[in-house]
């Protein structure tokens, strides 16, 4: 992977290609994976080749994702960065509940330690999530307040935010020092690009979720089309569009699988000539837009 390419996350500098771990618990992100020796694979892959950022969460199974890391990477190298996020429970159906009272908050920041075994989490997200999945607008202050208590008792080191709108960040970072920003961003969902440029300007890192669009992967006409020209797969174009969209982009594409994680890897080597850069660029509006 490429060395150069790296960028700040809290006081660490990580590569701008890591890893989610999400897809490595059972169907629906619930219950263990198909496939357990497969799921440490991915991350002792994930690490030997280079990669020191890995995304997760207790919620992931819930505790599944979290025990397979500690399980296939524990202790932990040095250089590696777990970021974690709080702010959703689990139903007994495996649904998505919020979970961002004072008591949810210090309850998961205790499961995440526990399942890790860290005695602090490096950086930890508080996702918002106020009834709907999508952002939505409402203050943050009484979460974030319970998350800044947390760090000072020194559980958690740097606090991120995920899930929020461009004025829940703003109010954020008014309050606490907030390292980065993770959202839903991909070359087809384009709603954070002025947050992007923002939190670049200011030297915080955006972490989009869902970079290669999710459950569902990225299917464009387009997106073929310039995967074929250069030789790549799209996975590996649309990781490659992310990395040249803002210096601060950290991805953390999710997979299940060693060669789905050793195709996304190699994206750092990608370069995408500008007229790639342009015919990607219509993906999300129809209509070519600046990179
Ligand atoms: N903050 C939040 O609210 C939030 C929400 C969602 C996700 N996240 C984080 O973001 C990370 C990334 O999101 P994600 O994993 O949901 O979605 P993603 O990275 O956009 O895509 C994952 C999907 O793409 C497939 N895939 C991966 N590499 C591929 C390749 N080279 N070729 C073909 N298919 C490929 C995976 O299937 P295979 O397993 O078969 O490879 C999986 O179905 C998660 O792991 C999680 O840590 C955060």
């Amino acid at each position: 992977m490429n060395e150069s390419e790296r960028y700040a996350l809290g006081t660490r500098t990580v590569r701008r290609v890591g890893y989610g771990a999400m897809q490595l618990a059972g169907p629906g992100v619930f219950g263990p994976p198909k496939n357990r020796p497969g799921a440490l694979a991915v991350l002792r892959e994930a690490v030997a080749s280079g990669v020191d950022h890995i995304d997760t969460s207790d919620y992931y199974g819930p505790h599944v994702t979290n025990q397979l890391i500690r399980e296939a990477l524990h202790p932990y190298p040095r250089d590696l960065v777990i970021v974690t996020k709080l702010g959703a429970r689990r139903g007994p159906d495996g649904s998505w509940k919020p979970a961002l009272s004072a008591e949810d908050l210090k309850s998961a920041v205790h499961d995440n330690l526990r399942n890790l075994r860290v005695d602090a989490l490096e950086v930890a997200n508080l996702r918002i999530m106020f009834g709907a999945h999508q952002p939505t607008e409402g203050s943050i202050e009484a979460p974030l307040a319970v998350l800044a208590e947390l760090q000072r008792q020194g559980l958690v080191r740097h606090i991120g935010l995920s899930n929020v709108t461009a004025k829940q960040v703003e109010e954020g970072r008014a309050r606490a020092k907030i390292v980065c920003v993770q959202n839903h961003y991909n070359l087809a969902h384009r709603h954070d690009d002025g947050l992007i440029d923002e939190l670049a300007a200011a030297g915080i890192a955006y972490v989009p979720f869902f970079p290669l669009g999710g459950f569902t992967p990225l299917q464009s006409t387009a997106l073929s089309d310039v995967a074929k020209a250069l030789g790549a797969t799209p996975m590996q174009v649309a990781l490659a569009w992310l990395l040249q969209r803002a210096p601060n982009l950290l991805l953390i594409p999710g997979t299940s699988s060693v060669e789905h994680l050793r195709e996304n890897l190699t994206a750092a080597d990608l370069k995408l000539p500008g007229e790639a850069v342009t015919k990607l660029n219509q993906i999300a509006t129809g209509q070519p837009k600046a990179g």
